[in-house]
């Protein structure tokens, strides 16, 4: 960011936020990033913790009420914006007419504030945005999209509507197609791919976990750290290069619930996984790609993952190790 302007989160609470916010802030200042969100800090993103950012930092925004967006981007001289705000694939899968509300609604309005006072936007796609016909292992940049589920339908619609505002008017709007997210600040929100998440807490706990998708479901999977620096690059490069501007594919690993368990038990000895099979979030899973070819992240703006499968799950177990104590027997 070459100029002084600010730059606001949206969704700022939730899984991502949470370490893109401190990421954000470390970069640039931290009375230049407001964080919003619908629901109150109770520390980590907002202003609560001793040290963080003043109590201006932070900002109710409901995202689907367009005023509010208006009245925080003109009263913070805003001129970046990251939007989280939406639904994710399970929870929008139970409530499909709110995720559509939020998902289309709130990236709408706020593109139009985007169009009106001259800000970047960034978007954040999903693996979700391809569906069961397309090709699941090597998925191409360019391939067939037909998702099936509510949220599917909202991250193709959103890659489509942030590629409208581009040629149209001109927003300098920029996206990832970003796989399962995996991180241990906040926890998830309700995604397909939470097992990757909750596996590392129950591991340190009860050295067991149950997991929700079956043991040799693949899917494109990302350390937090890597996601994070995947969308600051994403918005700091030249735009000239950025032909596939709102919808990069990226991954850093492509893995099983049994692989991940395999990694977790070399670390843990004793650990052992189970299976539950939760049927909605499986039969999602299984429209998803297997592994996505993310080469044309890596040619325009120089994507490279930094974690694989070994290197994050030591980063995970080192940094909750000391919160996540083992339960005692009974
Ligand atoms: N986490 C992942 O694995 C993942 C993967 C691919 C894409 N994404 C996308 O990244 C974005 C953020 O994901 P996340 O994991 O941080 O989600 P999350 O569910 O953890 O957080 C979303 C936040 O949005 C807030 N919110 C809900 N309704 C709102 C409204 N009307 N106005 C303003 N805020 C509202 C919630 O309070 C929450 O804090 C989403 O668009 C998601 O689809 C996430």
């Amino acid at each position: 960011m070459s100029n002084n302007r600010n730059i606001l989160v949206t969704g700022a609470l939730g899984q991502i936020g949470s370490e893109l916010v401190p990421a954000l802030r470390r970069r640039y200042g931290a009375g230049r990033v407001i964080s919003s969100d619908i629901r109150m800090p109770h520390g980590e993103a907002g202003s609560a913790r001793p040290g963080a950012a003043p109590a201006r930092a932070f900002e109710l925004v409901d995202c689907t009420q367009p005023h509010q967006l208006h009245e925080v981007v003109r009263r913070h001289d805003i001129a970046a914006i990251y939007h989280l705000a939406a639904l994710l694939s399970a929870v929008a899968e139970e409530k499909p007419q709110i995720a559509w509300s939020l998902n289309m609604g709130g990236l709408y309005n706020l593109l139009e504030v985007a169009r009106q006072y001259g800000c970047q936007v960034f978007f954040p796609s999903s693996i979700g945005a391809f569906g069961p016909s397309t090709p699941r292992d090597q998925t191409p940049q360019e391939t067939i999209q037909r998702p099936t589920t509510m949220y599917g339908v909202t991250k193709v619609a959103g890659e489509l509507l942030c590629d409208y505002y581009a040629t149209r008017f001109e927003v300098d709007t920029r996206g990832l197609r970003l796989p399962g997210l995996i991180s241990h600040s906040a926890p998830p929100g309700g995604g397909t791919t939470d097992y990757a998440v909750e596996i590392f807490r129950q591991a340190l706990r009860y050295r067991h976990y149950t997991c929700f998708l079956g043991p040799d479901t693949r899917l494109d999977m990302m350390y937090m750290p890597d996601a994070v620096r995947a969308m600051i690059e994403l918005m700091e490069a030249g735009g000239a290069g950025l032909v596939h501007r709102n919808a990069y594919n990226i991954t850093a690993m492509s893995i099983t619930p049994a692989e991940l368990a395999a990694a977790i038990a070399e670390r843990l000895p004793g650990f052992r996984i189970d299976y539950d099979i939760d049927p909605v979030r499986q039969a999602i899973a299984d429209s998803w790609p297997r592994a996505l070819d993310d080469s044309a992240a890596r040619a325009e703006w120089g994507w490279a993952p930094a974690y694989d499968l070994g290197a994050m799950c030591d980063d995970m177990l080192a940094r909750l190790a000391p919160a996540v104590k083992p339960a005692r027997a009974s």
